[in-house]
């Protein structure tokens, strides 16, 4: 499996924040947005990923990822001119996928719960067409909305509907069978003027491959989309690290965890990062030392 992290967009909604950045490269506490997304993808066992961001930020974002060798991973990148939606992310990555199966994840979306990561790898393991995921939220006009019948099957799918059927919203983290690389290329813009990927996920429930599994109230699935969201994501994961005394997202822990990298490769990384001097050296010793 192949992953993407769709991390362009103007982030209109964060000027000036977003004047002379990327939205996904703006902090969440301690860490830049994009390692949430990213820690997602090496949770579900994905190695080799591509981020796709706009012309203007591709450097940043190399500069602060790299080739992903020193996380056990392999990282590529490429860019998209205009946001020209959601689903446009696969034609963009079509040579990149090639003939394996994708998880697409927005670059802007965080989550964390118990068992997350387990749970995603359970879903890769069997996947057979589409599976998305649901979270219960109290306002779905903001969001795609899923529809689910007595029996909890998928049923419909709407695009940020006036009067909502539900309160289940689809995050924005999708696995696709290969299939969906045609499917996007079918794909017409909507009125308003994107590649939707609910369009594109109505194609997989129309054909009997879609369901959705309901992250539940075990999970949290924050939105960055606004100055006041972005602050509180950045204040939940600040309340969960002090308490716990464990980092969400941290890329290096999660590669050790993964078995991407070894305990040598994790003692080099706490030690370039600074060793003992500073706080996250000390933290990825401690990794190192009670796992
Ligand atoms: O967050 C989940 C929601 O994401 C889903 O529930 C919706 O079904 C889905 O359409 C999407 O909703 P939004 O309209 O809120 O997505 P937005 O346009 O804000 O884009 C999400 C992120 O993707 C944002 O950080 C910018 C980036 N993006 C967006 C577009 C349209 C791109 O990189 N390229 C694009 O072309």
């Amino acid at each position: 499996m192949r992953g993407i992290i769709l991390a362009g967009g103007t982030g209109s909604r964060l000027r000036p924040l977003t004047t002379i950045t990327s939205k996904q490269l703006l902090p969440v506490y301690d860490k830049p947005l994009i390692y949430y997304p990213l820690s997602v993808l090496m949770l579900a066992g994905i190695r080799e990923t591509m981020v796709i961001c706009t012309p203007d930020h591709e450097q940043a974002f190399r500069a602060l990822l790299g080739n992903g060798e020193h996380l056990g991973i392999e990282l590529q990148y490429a860019t998209q001119a205009a946001p020209r939606g959601l689903a446009d992310a696969l034609l963009i990555g079509r040579e990149f996928i090639g003939d394996e199966q994708i998880c697409l994840i927005l670059g802007d979306n965080i989550f964390y719960g118990h068992d997350f990561g387990f749970t995603l790898r359970q879903e890769v393991e069997k996947l057979d067409g589409c599976t998305l995921f649901g979270y219960t939220v109290a306002d779905p006009e903001r969001y795609g909305v899923a529809v689910l019948n007595e029996s909890h099957h998928l049923v419909a799918l709407e695009e940020k509907p006036s009067a909502p059927r539900g309160n289940l919203a689809v995050t924005g983290l999708y696995l696709y069978d290969n299939e969906a690389l045609d499917y996007a290329t079918e794909l017409r813009p909507s009125a308003r003027g994107e590649l939707e990927i609910t369009d594109l996920n109505r194609r997989f429930l129309d054909a009997g491959r879609a369901r959705l599994v309901d992250l539940g109230r075990g999970t949290a699935w924050l939105d960055t989309g606004t100055a006041d969201s972005l602050l509180e994501a950045g204040q939940f994961v600040q309340v969960l690290q002090k308490r716990q005394g464990v980092q969400i997202a941290c890329l290096e822990e999660v590669a050790y965890r993964m078995r991407f990298i070894s305990g040598d490769d994790l003692g080099a990384l706490a030690a370039r990062i600074g060793g003992p001097a500073s706080e996250q050296g000390r933290y990825l010793t401690r990794v190192l030392e009670t796992s």
